[in-house]
């Protein structure tokens, strides 16, 4: 029997992830080759032409997933009775602004669209925040919807995580497919801590740990985990826009994680609500190791954190809880 159509909200749809982000969607790259799906795409109004331009794309390339668009500028008919929320949509950084205007611009915005996801998604919506600063603005969508359940709010760090993946089978010209468990550790910003301690690579001789196969502490302590670090920003330079195509794939790639389950043996990393594990503060969006099942994550335990990481993992809690108290700072 076929399935229900799966509501699924983009917002900031007109924009750059956006337009990479619905056609994977529409294919069923996100939740699966056989879910039909209903897409909500939501745009401020001075991008109501260019959102129009994306539906009538949606419309000429026939996805026969996809049962229904709607594209709006009004956040109730965005947010009623979606299943899953994507939020991209936020202000950019622009020149002179400094990071408090930026902040203050994004956590109005979060704040408010929290009320309406509140109100009119449906129950036990799955919400993804993007938007930059991720992990704060998901913070305040939790803190002002209350009644959606702190595990269904989450942000992205899964970028992050992909691009360690493939800096590791760079470096030992391997399939990507073959390196797993790396972790991204706190924020979404040049403090996280790409983690490879206990990352390993598939070899015809089983697993090997990442360590032991690169064989080069110095590399893995300092350059790679710059890079990654950086890797946000270096494509900016390169491309003169932030990072699109991955962002949309590594947002596809959470969610189907988060909905259908991680693989046996393996996790992945999702910027979820703190309860204290690792000793991060309790009450932070924090990137930790997750696996999935039966649409819930749970945070991995029990890795030992060695004293280099401890320093790492405290350093990037700092930078958050400094970001939560400007962003409440810009709320009153
Ligand atoms: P973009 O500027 O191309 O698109 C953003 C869209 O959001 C625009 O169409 C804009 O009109 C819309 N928008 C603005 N305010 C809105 C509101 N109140 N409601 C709905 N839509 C609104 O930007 P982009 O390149 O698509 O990036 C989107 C965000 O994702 C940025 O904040 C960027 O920094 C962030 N980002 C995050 C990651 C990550 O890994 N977490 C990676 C890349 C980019
Ligand atoms: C990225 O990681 O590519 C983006 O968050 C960079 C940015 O500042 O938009």
């Amino acid at each position: 029997m076929a399935k229900e159509p799966v509501r699924v909200l983009v917002t900031g749809a007109a924009g750059q992830i956006g337009y990479a982000l619905v056609p994977m969607i529409a294919r069923g790259v996100m939740l699966g080759r056989d879910q039909p799906v209903i897409l909500h795409m939501l745009d401020i109004p001075p991008a109501a032409e260019a959102l129009h331009g994306v539906k009538m794309e949606l419309v000429d390339a026939a996805f026969p997933l996809l049962k229904g668009v709607v594209a709006t500028t009004d956040v109730v008919e965005a947010c009623t009775g979606v299943n899953i929320a994507v939020m991209v949509g936020g202000f950019p950084r622009k020149e002179g602004m400094e990071r408090k205007d930026v902040m203050s611009k994004n956590v109005a915005i979060y704040k408010s669209q929290a009320s309406a996801l509140e109100k009119y998604a449906a129950a036990n919506c799955k919400v993804l925040v993007v938007a930059n600063p991720a992990n704060t603005n998901a913070l305040i969508l939790k803190e002002f919807a209350p009644s959606i359940s702190e595990k269904n709010i989450t942000c992205l760090t899964r970028l992050d995580h992909n691009r360690a993946l493939g800096q590791v089978s760079e470096r030992l010209s391997v399939p990507v497919s073959d390196v797993k468990n790396v972790i991204i550790w706190g924020n979404h910003s040049s403090t996280q801590y790409p983690d490879v301690n206990h990352a390993t690579v598939k070899t015809p001789a089983g697993e090997k740990p990442v360590r032991v196969l690169v064989a080069n502490d110095e590399w893995l302590n300092g350059e790679f985990i710059t890079t990654v670090q950086q890797r946000g920003a270096a494509i900016i330079k390169a491309r003169k826009l932030s990072s699109a195509l991955s962002a949309a794939s590594s947002a596809c790639d959470h969610i189907r994680d988060w909905v259908l389950g991680t693989p046996e043996g393996t996790w992945v990393s999702m910027g979820v609500y703190s309860d204290g594990s690792y000793n991060v503060p309790a009450g932070l969006i924090y990137s930790f190791p997750v696996t999935c099942c039966n649409g819930e994550w749970t945070i991995v335990q029990g890795l030992p954190i060695d004293e280099l990481s401890r320093k790492k993992l405290d350093l990037t809690a700092e930078e958050l809880s400094e970001e939560k108290a400007l962003a409440y700072s810009c709320l009153s």
